[in-house]
């Protein structure tokens, strides 16, 4: 089942008098528990798509059809309510709260979507444990090594329940042994709990290995799809 239908999609800046596209015509779906890997040189669009992906950019043309409803013209109180609901977002640099703790930080989006507050506590608790990191509760985001922090911005990520994960080179940032845990929590989450995982990486070896579907962006166009066959 179609989960996110891409069409038309096109993103532009104003440089002076030139018109620089991020994004041209870009068309393609995203199934319901799809991992989808985008690739590409640095500049070609990938954060634009992911961003506008998470509803966080909404100034494009074409649609993104969300249950059937286009994103991109969805009014403040939805997108809200998409961007805290329906997706997780996770990034190169973590962007953890750096003046609160891995639980509080895990918290914030319960607290966005109205979760119980006597249930948050147990909740964060619940998330943080499954990531491998009860006794990081009440570390702050500087007391934590890279890969930590990455498993504590993914436990907030989940917080909601969300259909989909959206992941800007998640690990990026991190050694080769730490991006293989992170890869394969990432996968986990994907094969066991059948979330949907839309990833950028500069590394294609990887995109291939771990996705059902690579997508090559250059210069803002989709120049190649690949069906990959998990190993
Ligand atoms: N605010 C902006 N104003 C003008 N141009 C922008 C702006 N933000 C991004 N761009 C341009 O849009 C294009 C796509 O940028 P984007 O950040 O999506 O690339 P990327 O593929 O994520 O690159 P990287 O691998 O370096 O993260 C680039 O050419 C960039 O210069
Ligand atoms: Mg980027």
């Amino acid at each position: 089942m179609v989960l996110i239908k891409i069409e038309k999609l096109s993103k532009t800046y104003k440089k002076g008098e030139n018109k620089i596209f991020a994004l041209r015509d870009i068309n393609f779906d995203i199934e319901e528990g799809e991992f989808v890997s985008i690739v590409g040189k640095s500049g070609s669009g990938k954060s634009t798509l992911l961003n506008i992906l998470g509803g966080m950019d909404t100034c494009a043309d074409g649609e993104v059809l969300f249950e059937g409803s286009n994103i991109l013209k969805m009014n403040e109180r939805r997108l809200a309510r998409y961007r805290t609901f329906t997706v997780g977002m996770i990034f190169q640099s973590f962007n953890l709260i750096p003046w609160r703790t891995a639980i509080d930080n895990v918290k914030l989006p319960l607290m966005f979507s109205g979760y119980p507050k006597r249930l948050r506590e147990t909740r964060a608790c619940e998330l943080l444990y499954n990531m491998g990191l009860y006794k990081r509760a009440l570390h702050y985001p500087s007391e934590l090594s890279g890969g930590e922090a990455q498993r504590v911005a993914i436990a907030r990520a989940l917080a909601n329940k969300p259909k989909i994960i959206l992941a800007d080179e998640p690990t990026g940032n991190l050694d080769t042994s730490t991006s293989a845990d992170i890869m394969a929590l990432l996968q986990m989450f994907n094969s066991k709990h059948n979330i949907t995982i839309v990833m950028v990486t500069h590394d294609k070896e990887t995109a291939y290995r771990v996705s059902h579907k690579t997508i090559l962006l250059s210069d803002g166009e989709i120049i190649k799809t690949t069906t990959n066959v998990r190993q």
